[in-house]
């Protein structure tokens, strides 16, 4: 049996390597031809703990390739899994234009039935519309059928959450292809829950809009807590022991970034406009992440006054901790508001700095430690909780800032010990 995967990014790389591990013959096609030699190297083009040494294991046990030819990779596949990107367009809805590509190659190249798996997260609707295009565009002879199977995958945790899923989606509108789909899964072992495909494909955008109504929320709470002087962190595992809520993504801060939670909310807003429905909640999530995100920068404004001239260190850069990813990172958003301001801004990132540089080039600083990013500093943000920076003695802020003053998204330490060692520490939802 072969597998066909379109798309060698974090979903599509992830699924591949993982069919590949447990004994599927894989291959994964990209149009980027220097992302394709780079893995045919056996080298992994993302940061994603594991994921290189089991995309090696599997190049030489023969089980995994990689091709940007399209016929290639179509020939002969049983199952084809689309895991392009669906980006962001200007408007919030989303981007489909690698996904016509992809269904594009697949219809020139196809040359048996086959069964068509959509991991890409897709406007409702979208399956259907695939599987027309696709019956008016191959020969009449071939039979190929539309399966919905949204993936639930984190970066960072990719390999980790493939293995062990809560669930394993798969929206299908004919039972025996549903079931085709999930014995490929069976290996797994993990639960699987078969839908309509229109069921699979709202899954997805109501699984990750209810997370980020979770953080939304928690962060509307931490706001409450500063006014009302209560602690934000008390709180959170107050509400969260209890099950029916749970303690999981309830960690007040800075806001959500990264590809997935604010492209796939606007998403769904656009697409409740589209059938004219008003998804207040969700309309809410949107502008209080907004304004989270900007949370710590009026902070510093009222403090300083004006931060022109002042030196700022940027502690963590990516969106969260153990990815390289700096798409929608608050990180990104309070630099442009310290540039404007004109702040000598330094930066530090275990992983990230690579990916800012070529956003905002010799305006920053690009310290090579935490050391060299705070020293000098009149104030530190804190803005990814890598283990690195929240195990980072607090000493050392006194020792090598002129002023010591951290402004912190992630509520890294706590506020009693942080004034003890001589901080000004502002966080988030707790007592100052
Ligand atoms: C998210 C979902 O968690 C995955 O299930 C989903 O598959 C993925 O989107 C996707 O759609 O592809 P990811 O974007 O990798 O995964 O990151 P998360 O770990 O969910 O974090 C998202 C953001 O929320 C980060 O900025 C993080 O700092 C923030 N967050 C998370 C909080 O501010 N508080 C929390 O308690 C949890």
């Amino acid at each position: 049996m072969k597998i066909a995967v379109f798309g060698t990014g974090y979903v599509g790389l992830v699924t591949g390597v993982c069919f590949a591990e447990i004994g599927y013959n894989v291959t994964c096609f990209d149009i980027e031809e220097t992302k394709i030699d780079t893995l045919s190297q056996g080298k992994c083009p993302i940061f994603e703990p594991g994921l290189e040494e089991m995309l090696r294991r599997n190049l030489a046990n023969g089980r995994l390739s990689f091709t940007n030819d399209g016929k290639a990779a179509c020939r002969n596949a049983d199952y084809f899994f689309i895991a392009v990107g669906t980006p962001e367009k200007e408007d919030g809805s989303a981007n489909l234009e690698y996904l016509e590509g992809a269904i594009a190659e697949i219809a020139n190249n196809l040359n048996k039935d086959a069964i068509l798996v959509i991991k890409s997260t897709v406007p409702v609707g979208t399956n259907e519309r695939v599987k027309d295009k696709l019956k008016a565009n191959i020969p009449r002879e071939l039979r190929v059928s539309v399966v919905s199977n949204p993936e639930f995958l984190r970066e960072g945790s990719g390999i980790l959450d493939t293995f062990h899923a809560d669930r394993i989606v798969i929206g299908a509108d004919d039972q025996e292809t549903g079931r085709a789909v999930a014995r490929l899964y069976e290996p797994f072992d993990r639960p699987i829950l078969q839908t309509d495909v229109r069921s699979a494909e709202l899954i997805k955008y109501a699984a990750n809009a209810f997370l980020a109504t979770k953080i939304s929320f928690i962060n509307e709470i931490a706001n409450l807590c500063e006014h009302m002087g209560a602690d934000i962190g008390d709180v959170a595992k107050g509400i969260g022991m209890d099950h029916r809520i749970g303690s999981q993504f309830l960690n007040a801060g800075i806001g959500y970034g990264g590809s997935c939670f604010p492209k796939d909310t606007k998403a769904l807003e656009k697409l409740t406009e589209s059938c004219n429905y008003d998804f207040k909640i969700l309309r809410s999530v949107i502008e209080v992440n907004s304004r989270q995100k900007q949370q710590l920068f009026y902070k510093a404004k009222e403090l300083f006054g004006s931060l022109h001239g002042k030196r700022v260190a940027v502690l963590g850069l990516a969106f969260k901790p153990h990815t390289d990813d700096i798409r929608e990172a608050p990180a990104m958003e309070l630099i442009a508001r310290l540039l404007d301001e004109q702040a000598d801004i330094s930066v530090y990132d275990p992983a990230a700095s690579g990916k800012v540089s070529p956003v905002f080039g010799s305006s920053l600083y690009y310290a090579e430690n935490a050391d060299a990013a705070i020293k000098g500093a009149d104030a530190v943000f804190i803005m990814t909780e890598w283990p690195e920076i929240t195990e980072y003695d607090l000493a050392r802020y006194r020792l090598l800032m002129r002023q010591p003053i951290i402004f912190d998204g992630r509520n890294c330490y706590d506020v009693a010990e942080a004034e003890a060692a001589g901080i000004a520490y502002v966080s988030v939802g707790r007592k100052a």
